[in-house]
């Protein structure tokens, strides 16, 4: 595994892969990689000849108050995982080579990242959006890999890439859980074990709902009432939507079409996100 910093090294590098028309995957991150990251890069490895994991706090999308200070960080631990997991290259550029002093330029979202996490963390998407197309230019891949977790982030990083004819396809990864149905999170290392129980009153809430809407309930007002008996274990309901899967906006009830009920909750002063996606039409059993 070749470790790089510079996006000069970084295309000097790729340049044999493309020239040998070999498919790049490629997956963005932020580092302190957990089982989540681990499916991406498989996923990528499943489908590509060579995997480029980046490693890069994107300062861009934390707001003022938000945990940019203390977002976990520990490269060793990372460069072991990947090394481990076959990436071929691992990008983890210094903060300059993204943002060089004159930086100025930003890509803006439009109605897909306004609302949920939108609503709450303003210019969220736009640091999201600009560091992805960036990342994008820079690493050139043929498919780029995101989890599920961050169902919002992907819509966002779709549209972008269909609004800018990026020439990448955007691959969407079911997000992975520990077996008590915990979304991995590498925020989740900040819960103390008090916290990490009563944040499992998310993933409940959620699969709750999801059973319910499997057993033929339709009324989203009912689906969100359920999910909501569950959530009183977390100290800060952000928000609980079941919102369109295309469109994000609220959904029609009764349910006709796709959509994902989406929680962002605080447990002590952590912040998880979590959602499941509620398909229309069901899709047939096997
Ligand atoms: O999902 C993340 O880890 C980040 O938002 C991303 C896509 C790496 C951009 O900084």
């Amino acid at each position: 595994m070749q470790i790089i910093r510079t996006v000069t090294e970084l295309r000097h590098s790729l340049l044999e892969a493309r020239k040998a028309e070999k498919w790049v995957g490629f997956v963005p991150t932020m580092g302190y990689l957990h089982a989540g990251h681990l499916a991406l890069i498989g996923a990528s490895r499943a489908q590509c000849d060579i995997t480029v994991v980046s490693i890069f706090v994107n300062s861009t999308q934390f707001g003022p108050n938000e945990d940019l200070s203390t977002y976990p960080r520990d490269f060793p631990r990372d460069e072991k995982l990947c090394q481990d997991n076959g990436v071929g290259i691992l990008f983890a550029p210094d903060v300059k080579e993204i943002y060089p002093a004159q930086f100025e330029t930003f890509v803006e979202p439009g109605e897909l990242a306004k609302p949920l996490c939108g609503t709450f963390r303003p210019g969220h998407f736009r640091g999201v959006a600009t560091v992805v197309c960036k990342l994008f230019n820079m690493v050139q891949p043929d498919l780029a890999f995101f989890g599920q977790k961050d169902f919002q982030q992907c819509a966002v990083v779709r549209r972008m890439t269909n609004d800018l004819n990026l020439p990448v396809e955007i691959v969407t990864v079911p997000t992975v859980r520990e077996p008590d149905g915990l979304a991995m999170s590498s925020r989740n290392r900040s819960l103390c074990p008090e916290q990490r129980q009563r944040a499992l009153g998310i993933s409940r809430g959620l699969y709750a709902a999801m059973d319910q809407f499997r057993s033929g309930e339709r009324n989203a007002g009912r689906l969100m009432s359920i999910a909501k008996e569950h959530l009183a274990t977390v100290d800060r309901l952000q928000y609980l939507e079941l919102v369109d899967a295309d469109t994000l906006k609220p959904a029609e009830s009764p349910l006709r079409r796709a959509a994902v009920l989406c929680v962002a909750a605080f447990v002590g002063s952590t912040r998880l996100i979590d959602n499941v996606l509620l398909p229309l039409p069901v899709p047939p059993r096997d």
